[in-house]
């Protein structure tokens, strides 16, 4: 399977579901920064640096970019990149909905047009982040900051890619079902997307290869809120992500 393959197969994916992520797109675009499967409150876990002013951020694999805009309303300029054209029309909607202009541009976050050291910030939550091949979209996010500048990245913990049923409506269960050796490139029965997964030690390694420097990694857990989702997606439900984390953030910084 070429890179192209892969993509064409998920702009294929990623225009079927856009519809169906619209409406969770509105309520992100309206509502404070909150992360992830359980709806973590930024103020929780800290991943935007608290003054945005005159940053220049992109956000690779943006969908309905309502990351961008809360990056908008914290003072950065954002750019948003996608391979959809259907998830992009959604977040030009919101942008016309909410009076936010940022640019919105139909691409690869794996190879994209700007120019080296054109950014300060850069951030994926479930975009690049498991969309894309780390061994192409890391190294192009180095290329894209300038020293110092910050990537942040959100998306399934590599733990729970090892421990997650192929049956997409089966929850996981404490047992590990694939290796975690040789783990990189996902495919799955029930759909033609093709995500992307390595372990912690290969994202170390790939990122200081790349240029930066690890600054943390945060295993994210469900919040103690009463009213909180019990199974947000069919594969994990509250108690198992409440045990072991289902999800996770990386931090890097560009060596200066
Ligand atoms: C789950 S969405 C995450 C984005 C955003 N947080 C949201 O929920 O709308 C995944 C996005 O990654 C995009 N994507 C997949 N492969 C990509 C690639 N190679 N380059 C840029 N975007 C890509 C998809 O088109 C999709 O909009």
């Amino acid at each position: 399977m070429t890179p192209s393959d892969d993509l064409a197969r998920n702009r294929a994916f990623w225009d079927g579901q856009a519809h169906a992520y619209a409406e969770a797109g509105e309520r992100s675009w309206s509502g404070e920064p909150n992360w992830g499967l359980w709806d973590v409150p930024e103020a929780e876990l800290g991943l935007l640096p608290t003054d945005m002013t005159g940053l220049d951020a992109i956000e690779l694999g943006c969908g309905t970019a309502y990351v961008s805009a809360w990056l908008a309303r914290r003072g950065a300029r954002p750019v948003g990149i996608d391979n959809s054209p259907e998830q992009l029309a959604t977040a030009r909607r919101l942008q016309t909905t909410h009076g936010l202009a940022f640019p919105l541009h139909l691409g690869n976050a794996e190879a994209t047009p700007f120019p080296d050291a054109s950014f300060d910030f850069a951030i994926s939550e479930y975009g690049a982040a498991i969309w894309c091949d780390p061994h192409r979209w890391i190294p192009e996010a180095a290329r894209l900051l300038r020293p110092g500048g910050q990537l942040v990245f959100l998306g399934n913990s590599s733990l729970m890619m090892l421990a997650m049923p192929e049956p997409e409506n089966e929850a996981a269960t404490a047992r590990l079902l694939r290796p975690q050796r040789g783990m990189h490139r996902f495919e799955w029965p029930e759909s033609t997307g093709v995500e992307y997964h390595i372990s912690h030690g290969e994202w170390i390694r790939l990122l200081r290869r790349s240029g930066f420097e690890v600054e943390d990694l945060i295993e994210v857990y469900p919040p103690d809120r009463a009213d909180g989702p019990t199974r947000p997606y069919p594969f994990v439900d509250r108690a198992w992500a409440s045990a072991w984390p289902c999800e996770e953030v990386w931090k890097a910084r560009k060596r200066r």
